[in-house]
């Protein structure tokens, strides 16, 4: 049996060791989950991936909120508590939580591992009037139950899971979360799902390799991110970034290329890694979907789709999904 961790910040080491052992140990592809991404220099170059003119996602997703957010909210009548899977920038949650706030005081449960990323929320949405903000500091599914051991037995529950993050999870892991979720949300329960539409291949590509180099930079952090956390030496100059097309997969992967063979030590682990020339680390998969897919992605959950709005300029669609 795994023995459990004492603390987040434990487990949360204990699972990367994991991760890094069987992703890097093997024979074949090596890999690292997508996750390792965000620490805190990730997560600032995520923000500034979003305002890269190739990288529309966020743009539009925040666009759809903030012209809809009214006939989103209006869709599910009564009082409401709402919840998100992860904390979200305050910019696009606003819009949502105002037009809830219109109506009558509500609670908000931004939902996170990232004790950083909480306390940010909570002062940018804390500012709102008639919004109580409770932060939990969780994986997204141990939140939820908190969620649903705490909330109002009355209210009816808006979980909002936005920006395309379930486009990170392999399929069979994106219909296991949505079971779970559903699992986790009562009848009249509504979840709000954001997804990035398929697009033209060259839009694609270009979002993933834009020409400043800020995607490559978030993808060779992470190799920065084991330095820091298990004491290796990757040398980030040794790996270039690149985005592929799977067109069959319908997805973006993005690859950190080893550019000459060579060995990494990772102290911390007591592992020696050796690469090969032109040999890749997988680091992330991004599916493309199309507006159906998450209707049927929703029954796995027993969710109805009750509505999707669509961005004009970026193809993104926010899907509003009832619990049966
Ligand atoms: C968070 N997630 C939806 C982003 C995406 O587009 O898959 C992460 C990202 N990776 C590279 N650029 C942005």
């Amino acid at each position: 049996m795994r023995s459990e961790a004492a603390s987040p910040i434990l487990a949360f080491h204990e699972e990367l060791a994991s991760d890094i052992r069987t992703g890097l140990a093997g024979p074949g592809q090596k890999m690292i989950p997508s996750r390792y991404l965000y620490d805190d220099l990730g997560s600032a170059l995520f923000d500034a991936i979003s305002f890269l003119p190739e990288y529309g996602l966020t743009r539009a997703d925040e666009r759809i909120l903030r012209t809809h957010a009214r006939d989103i909210v209006g869709r599910l009548p009564g009082p409401i508590t709402v919840a998100e899977l992860g904390s979200g920038s305050g910019r696009k949650t606003r819009w949502i939580l105002e037009a809830i706030a219109r109506r009558g005081s509500t609670t908000y449960y931004p939902i996170d591992i990232s004790r950083a990323a909480l306390t940010r929320c909570a002062l940018e949405l804390g500012q709102l009037p008639s919004v109580r903000v409770e932060p939990i500091e969780r994986d997204y599914l141990r939140g939820l139950s908190e969620v649903a051991a705490r909330r109002g037995k009355s209210d009816r529950l808006l979980l909002l899971f936005l920006g395309s993050t379930i486009g990170n999870f392999e399929p069979a892991q994106a219909r296991d979360f949505i079971r779970e979720v559903g699992e986790r949300l009562k009848p009249g329960d509504g979840f709000l799902l954001g997804t990035d539409l398929l697009k033209p291949v060259p839009t694609l590509l270009a979002a993933y390799d834009d020409p400043l180099g800020v995607t490559a930079a978030f993808n060779l952090n992470l190799l920065m991110h084991l330095n820091r956390d298990l004491d290796a030496d990757f040398d980030p100059g040794s790996f270039a970034h690149e985005a592929r097309w799977s067109a069959a997969e319908r997805r973006i992967e993005m690859h950190l290329v080893v550019r000459r063979a060579h060995t990494v030590t990772i102290r911390g682990l007591d592992m020696r890694i050796r690469f090969e020339e032109r040999e890749t680390i997988w680091t992330e998969s991004s599916y493309k979907v199309e507006r159906e897919d998450t209707a049927r992605l929703a029954k796995h959950g027993g969710f109805d789709c009750l509505s999707q709005w669509v961005d004009r300029e970026w193809p993104f669609a926010e899907s509003l999904l009832l619990r049966r």
